[in-house]
């Protein structure tokens, strides 16, 4: 997709659809174009086929112009960042199911600061043309996206050129929520460990900023990460350790480390899950995914930052040789950890990646994944759950989540949920029973990031969605980018 910005007369960009932002009062370029169309839009409004009301969408053919297209967005109450992406997303939607190939986006009437505006509009477009591309031979390629270029109008000169950066990059996050949405949606039997870390080498290919390296499980043995491995026990597909190094800044600048839990399907190893929806488990590798669409987009924007992302990746499967509840194994930190349920695995492979991660003396390290089916009770599927050591990093992921419209909850990590790790056989056991499920497993996480500033987020709620329009939903690639381009600033 093609994004430019532009300050030009309206009625001058030659393009086949028009979206227009209004409210039920017509002002500015919805009142301008109104009087060159001899009142339509004003008529419809009139006549009640358009009420303006938020994320409302309205298709009018110009008689005379073939093809072309105004598409109305309603923005009425659209008073909230939340609210604006909102209505965003629903306008790049309507325009995606027309037959458009060259689009103006109007922007007026809803946000006035253009860079942030048209960043959200380039990512809406971009996610709004994602088609999942299966891979040869199981199924036929969907139709991709007519749509070819975007034009996004503001109505100064000094707008545009904000809305350029915006676009940018607005579209690399759009590109890596989709990159995040495609591995996520890829069956378990394609997408395994050695596919991620084969994608993970194709992504560094050319590229002067990154490198890919990954670990074997023999490698991993030499590193003594019995944890990790205890989970990739019971399968046949070995286990991967990605790291992917985004070198945008100088040497001396410490890295921000995202870990993306990858466990390509959890079957929950000998504590089986039950068989409904079961297949859903080929996305407990969101966390990691999301990590591979950060990257992507780090490297189509190449912005100046150092990142380094690890994607331990690995199946959890029940066979002979897999572990059991009760056994114990050594974490690479040293401690000892009761496996109580195999079903907990994905604290399992953080907690060696945790440990790992302190190799890049980084400045900052954030975890992401799909962790507990208590964060769904607890936030639903509306926001990931945030857990930190550290205030101030806590605060800034908010605040990069609203930005992005990508949200974030925090809950606490206190002692008095850790005391619920106790066992009597190891350090500590890999389950805190069944309260607050969420917090002990972020607690136990906790055990293994002392030496930096840490956040997890659990995204078992918000990376995909279930039912009709299952897939995965390429979040949280937007509040991680926003947090990172915060620093980079
Ligand atoms: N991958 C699951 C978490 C999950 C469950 C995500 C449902 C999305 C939907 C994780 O590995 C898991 O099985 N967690 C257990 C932990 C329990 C055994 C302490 C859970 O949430 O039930
Ligand atoms: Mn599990
Ligand atoms: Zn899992």
């Amino acid at each position: 997709m093609d994004f430019t910005a532009s300050s030009a007369s309206l009625l001058n960009i030659k393009a086949d659809s028009l979206i227009l932002a209004t409210g039920p009062q017509l002002q500015n370029s919805a009142a301008d174009l109104d009087k060159s169309l001899e009142g339509a839009i004003s008529s419809l409004i009139k006549a009640g086929d358009f009420s303006g009301k938020s994320g409302e969408t309205l298709v009018i053919h110009i008689p005379g112009a073939s093809g072309k297209r105004i598409i109305l967005l309603g923005t009425e109450g659209a008073s909230t960042a939340q609210k604006q992406i909102n209505v965003i997303n629903a306008g790049a939607n309507a325009l995606l199911k027309t037959a458009s190939i060259k689009a103006v986006w109007v922007g007026e009437g809803l946000s006035d600061d253009a860079e942030w505006q048209a960043s959200i509009v380039a990512r809406s477009v971009q996610a709004a043309s994602y088609k999942y591309a299966p891979q040869p031979k199981m199924v036929k390629k969907s139709k991709p996206a007519k749509l070819k270029s975007l034009t996004y109008w503001a109505n100064s000169k000094a707008a545009a050129s904000a809305a350029k950066k915006g676009l940018g990059y607005g579209a690399s996050v759009g590109n890596g929520m989709n990159v995040a949405r495609q591995l996520g949606n890829l069956p378990a039997n394609i997408c395994t460990p050695t596919y991620l870390a084969n994608q993970a080498k194709a992504l560094a290919k050319g590229q002067a900023k990154v490198t890919t390296s990954v670990l074997s499980e023999a490698e991993m043995k030499k590193l003594k990460m019995g944890s990790l491995l205890s989970v990739s026990a019971g399968s046949d597909q070995p286990a991967k350790l990605i790291v992917i190094k985004y070198q945008g800044a100088k040497a001396s600048i410490k890295p921000t480390v995202l870990v993306g839990k990858a466990v390509t399907f959890d079957t929950g190893g000998i504590s089986l899950k039950p068989g409904g929806g079961m297949d859903e488990m080929k996305y407990d590798m969101c966390g990691g995914a999301s990590v591979m669409g950060v990257m992507n987009a780090l490297i189509e924007n190449q912005l100046p930052v150092n990142v380094v992302g690890i994607i331990p990746a690995t199946e959890n499967m029940p066979n002979g040789q897999a572990t059991k509840p009760g056994d114990v194994v050594t974490s690479m930190s040293g401690q000892t950890i009761e496996i109580l349920n195999t079903d907990a695995e994905g604290r399992l492979i953080l907690c060696d990646a945790l440990t790992y991660a302190g190799r890049f003396k980084p400045d900052t390290v954030i975890d992401i994944a799909t962790l507990t089916g208590a964060v769904i009770g607890a936030l639903g599927k509306v926001t990931a759950g945030l857990l930190s050591n550290d205030d101030q990093l806590a605060e800034d992921l908010l605040a990069s989540g609203t930005k992005s419209g990508d949200r974030a909850w925090r809950m606490p990590l206190w002692e008095e949920y850790d005391e619920l790790l106790k066992s009597n056989f190891a350090d500590m056991a890999n389950i805190g029973g069944p309260q607050a499920g969420t917090i002990t497993a972020a607690c136990f996480l906790a055990r293994f990031a002392k030496k930096y500033k840490w956040a997890h987020l659990d995204v078992a709620g918000t990376a995909w969605v279930s039912g009709a329009q299952k897939g995965a939903t390429g979040r949280p690639v937007p509040i991680l980018m926003e947090y990172i381009r915060s620093k980079a600033k």
